[in-house]
């Protein structure tokens, strides 16, 4: 399964991803009846603006960080009974009965090495003519992070993610079945407070997988040193966004 999150720490951090939350559930066309999928759906703050949008809906709510359901649960409760929470690895079968009418995802997709397991096991699920609106990290994302942890480490940082590019990403997404694909990275720096609200945050959402490898006693000071080395307390996110048919 994919690695625990500090469900908690990042429900009360500034997230930028209010703001691309938003900006994806704009793009996604909606009657208010769909059953939709929300992939790498965290704590739930856009599976609860799913459920604004479908008086008459469902969503399948599906992660594979237990704390970040539990805590969806929490945020969800009295609107559960509108919402399956599935706990699974999106790039496997995925574990619940019938197919979606949309697939929605936002800063889940980077998390995840096969891009082409992934887009094939989301159109298993999604049914023909059904769209697929998703956002994530993309080619260039935290390129100047990534730097500072290299300097940090004196080497190569190690490879958490690969970012990937526009004409991959059509290419992956034609070959799983998907037809009107439309890709774009859209370069989105994201400011914080310097300081503890600037290290909370690389500690909580950047560089967690970093810190999952390292001794306890190892990961403050490394994260002091990251946010040390940033010219600016800004995290030079790029992301990339994807509209896409299920053919
Ligand atoms: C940065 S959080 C984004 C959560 C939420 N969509 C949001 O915008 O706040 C990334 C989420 O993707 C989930 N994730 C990463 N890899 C996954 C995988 N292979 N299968 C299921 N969930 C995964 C993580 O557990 C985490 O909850």
């Amino acid at each position: 399964m994919p690695r625990e999150w500090d469900a908690k720490t990042y429900d009360s951090l500034p997230l930028p991803h209010l703001g691309w939350g938003r900006r994806t559930l704009a793009r996604l066309p909606l009657e208010g009846d769909e059953r939709v999928l929300d992939a790498g759906c965290g704590t739930g703050r856009d599976t609860a603006g799913l459920l604004d949008l479908l008086p008459r809906g469902r969503v399948v709510a599906v992660d594979g960080s237990v704390r970040m359901l539990d805590q969806l649960r929490e945020r969800l409760a009295g609107r559960l009974e509108r919402v399956e929470v599935v706990h699974a690895d999106l790039t496997r079968p995925l574990p619940f009965d019938g197919e979606v009418d949309a697939v929605f995802s936002v800063a889940a997709f980077h998390w995840i090495d096969d891009h082409a397991a992934l887009f094939a096991s989301l159109a298993g699920r999604l049914c023909p003519g059904g769209r697929l609106v998703t956002e994530c990290g993309g080619r260039g994302n935290i390129a100047a992070v990534n730097a500072a942890v290299a300097d940090v480490l004196g080497g190569d940082a190690p490879e958490v993610w690969d970012f990937a590019g526009a004409a991959d990403t059509r290419e992956r997404l034609a070959a799983a079945g998907f037809t009107d694909v439309e890709v774009g990275l859209r370069p989105d720096p994201a400011r914080f407070e310097p300081g503890e609200q600037l290290e909370s945050y690389l500690a909580t959402v950047v560089l967690g997988a970093h810190l999952d490898a390292m001794a306890d006693d190892d990961r403050e000071p490394f994260v002091k040193a990251v946010a040390a080395r940033l010219a600016e307390p800004v995290v030079d996110y790029v992301r990339l966004e994807i509209s896409a048919t299920r053919a």
